[in-house]
């Protein structure tokens, strides 16, 4: 991926951060995911006021686009408050996991300013992969 494309998808970020439902935290996050097939699926945090049952957005773009028959993944841009690169949180990683180590996450403020990425790998070392039940060794 060049910069622009990155650039582009930090862009399709900030718009899945404006659909956000996050009347709780106030804490506005966006992420898009672009698969090997050329497709993007955007996606905002969705807040429940059963805390619990809140998703961060970067669960909503994987699932709309694993919903849509896409599970092989070039990159998810995240976007967020904050001016220092920021990286999902665990959960949002281990569903990271389940396709791959060796996509990129992208972070990028709220204006999809692009501050900085890491593959999925990177992010969760010693992972706990699908091989561990689906074999491999
Ligand atoms: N959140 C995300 O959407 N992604 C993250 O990576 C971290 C947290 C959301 C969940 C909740 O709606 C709000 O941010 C505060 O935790």
């Amino acid at each position: 991926m060049d910069q622009n494309q990155k650039e582009k998808l930090l862009q399709a970020a900030v718009e899945g951060s404006q659909n956000a439902h996050c009347p709780y935290s106030r804490f506005r996050v966006g992420a898009a995911v672009l698969t090997k097939s050329g497709k993007v699926f955007k996606g905002g945090n969705i807040e429940n006021v059963s805390y619990g049952a809140t998703v961060c957005a970067e669960r909503v773009a994987i699932w709309k686009a694993v919903s849509e028959g896409e599970k092989e993944f070039v990159a998810i841009a995240v976007v967020g408050p904050g001016t220092s690169e920021g990286y999902p949180c665990a959960q949002c990683r281990q569903v990271m996991v389940e396709f791959g180590l060796d996509w990129l996450v992208i972070s990028g403020n709220a204006e999809g300013k692009y501050l900085g990425e890491m593959t999925v790998g990177d992010l969760v070392p010693f992972a706990f992969t699908p091989d561990a039940l689906l074999g491999g060794d």
